[in-house]
């Protein structure tokens, strides 16, 4: 499954826990992230005895976890003068060069063929700094490497061969589920190597690549194995986007309406004017898009209280219920983002039934998601037991209660406890013929 190209070498090193920027970077977010893992919040031990059985004793500690949560903008990352990568990866000025293995999404190395060669010419130039242990290993694109085990299996086994240690690199270049699977063998081996990210789809960088979710899809789910961590660094390259499928370019658009409903109505706005730009696929307008739904999920990942998603609702999957299952339904027909674009469209009608949400404001949201070249319905919705499961799946993961984001108004959120299978009928049967209604208005 795995294919290994091209060869690298080594460069010098400096590495800040703080901020570290070279010429060509712009840093956009960096955030401090405290985990709380008792609830108790004691700074030291306390025993208790109850009586003099041992079996009954107790030990509790308050242990507490800093993570800093870093994300760099940039245009060309191994571009000769560009030093942002080689900062993030450098370690103490005076410490041996840092060993890095290299993992490509085999999308980017099929669209962009320079790239292993400018890759290793960048690391040859810096090999005072950083080296490539192995040669980069290429990885199959797309939902494929999160279906199939034998993709975690070989980068496992590539990271094994290469002999790393808990200072050495992982360096992920590709979309989101190449680094979902690459996130997934770093953590895993030695219980946590150092990620460094470079997300190369538009939905990879405003999302999936500056979250702290790793996972693979097993037993038929998506997401089933995986683990929170917060990577090393992320660094969104501008560049790496200009390769994409107009499918791939407009998918992450999906996550930015989403995260723009749940939280800042401007920036929905911004969304809802943006159609041309994206059509015209202007890059300075899609980065800044980008921009604003990364730093959106940075500070909700560091303010919410709740990085590692342990209580039970779970605003960001907003859409996501149905959106998982639709990527089932459809045999991955839909990608993840045309899948989350008809989700959220469901959630919204759902939410001007459950939750308030103004008319005007659903077909607002509506048309926004078409004129951005996404779809709002599939017909695989009519499948209703199919879709269902996806709220059962949810309520299974979250474990308790169900706990379903809807919306309010756009930019104010509320979370309701049940969804009735009459309700979601009654959506997706509004929005077939409102998605009719549009292939009419665009023919
Ligand atoms: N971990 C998280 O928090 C999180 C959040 C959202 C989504 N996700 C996951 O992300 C995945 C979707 O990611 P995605 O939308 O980035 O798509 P993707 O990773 O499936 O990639 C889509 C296609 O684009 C190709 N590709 C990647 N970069 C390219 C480039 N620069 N040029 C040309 N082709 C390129 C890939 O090879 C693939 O064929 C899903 O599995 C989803 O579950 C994870
Ligand atoms: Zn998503």
């Amino acid at each position: 499954m795995l294919q290994r190209s091209g060869i690298l070498s080594r460069s010098e090193g400096c590495h800040d826990d703080g901020l570290v920027l070279g010429a060509r970077a712009r840093l956009f977010r960096t955030a401090h992230i405290t985990m709380n893992t008792s609830a108790f919040h004691s700074p030291t031990p306390s025993s208790r005895y109850h009586g003099s059985d041992p079996d009954q004793a107790e030990i509790s500690a308050s242990i507490s976890v800093q993570f800093q949560h870093r994300v760099l903008f940039t245009e060309d990352v191994f571009a000769p003068n560009n030093f942002v990568l080689r900062e993030v990866l450098s370690t103490a000025p005076s410490a041996e060069p840092s060993r890095v293995v290299v993992f490509l999404d085999q999308g980017v190395v099929d669209t962009q063929p320079d790239l292993v060669q400018r890759l290793r010419h960048y690391f040859q130039q810096h090999r005072d700094r950083m080296t490539v242990v192995t040669q980069p290993v290429t990885v199959p694109g797309g939902e494929l490497a999160k279906n199939d085990p034998r993709v975690l299996s070989n980068i496992l086994d590539a990271l094994h061969s290469a002999h790393v240690c808990r200072r050495s690199f992982v360096l992920a270049v590709g979309g989101g589920a190449v680094l979902d699977v690459v996130g997934l063998a770093a953590a895993l081996t030695h219980r946590g190597v150092r990620l460094v990210r470079l997300p190369s789809t538009t939905l990879a960088q405003c999302d999936a690549g500056v979250g702290v979710k790793n996972g693979v899809n097993a037993f038929g789910t998506k997401n089933t194995l995986g683990c929170y961590a917060v990577p090393w660094a992320v660094i969104n390259d501008a560049h790496l986007l200009t390769s994409l499928s107009d499918r791939d370019w407009r998918a992450g658009l999906a996550e930015m309406v989403k995260v723009a409903l749940l939280k800042d109505a401007s920036y929905f706005r911004l969304l809802e004017s943006a159609s041309g730009a994206v059509a015209a696929r202007n890059i300075h307008a899609m980065s800044r898009l980008i921009h604003r739904s990364a730093e959106l999920h940075v500070q909700h990942i560091a303010a919410s209280g709740d990085p590692f998603e342990i209580d039970e609702a779970r605003p960001l999957d907003f859409g996501h219920w149905s959106a998982h299952r639709l990527e089932e339904l459809t045999a991955f027909r839909l990608n993840h983002g045309e899948a989350v674009a008809a989700g959220v469209a469901l959630d919204c009608v759902l939410s001007e039934t459950i939750a308030g949400l103004p008319h005007a404001d659903v077909t607002r949201i509506l048309s926004c998601l078409s004129r951005l070249g996404l779809p709002i319905y599939a017909a695989e919705m009519a499948d209703l037991d199919g879709l269902l499961a996806g709220l059962e799946e949810f309520r299974e993961h979250l474990g308790g209660d169900l706990r379903i984001t809807l919306l309010r108004r756009v930019g104010s959120p509320t979370t309701v406890k049940r969804i009735d299978a009459g309700e979601v009928e009654k959506a997706v049967d509004l929005l077939s013929i409102a998605s009719q209604r549009q292939v009419r208005a665009t023919a």
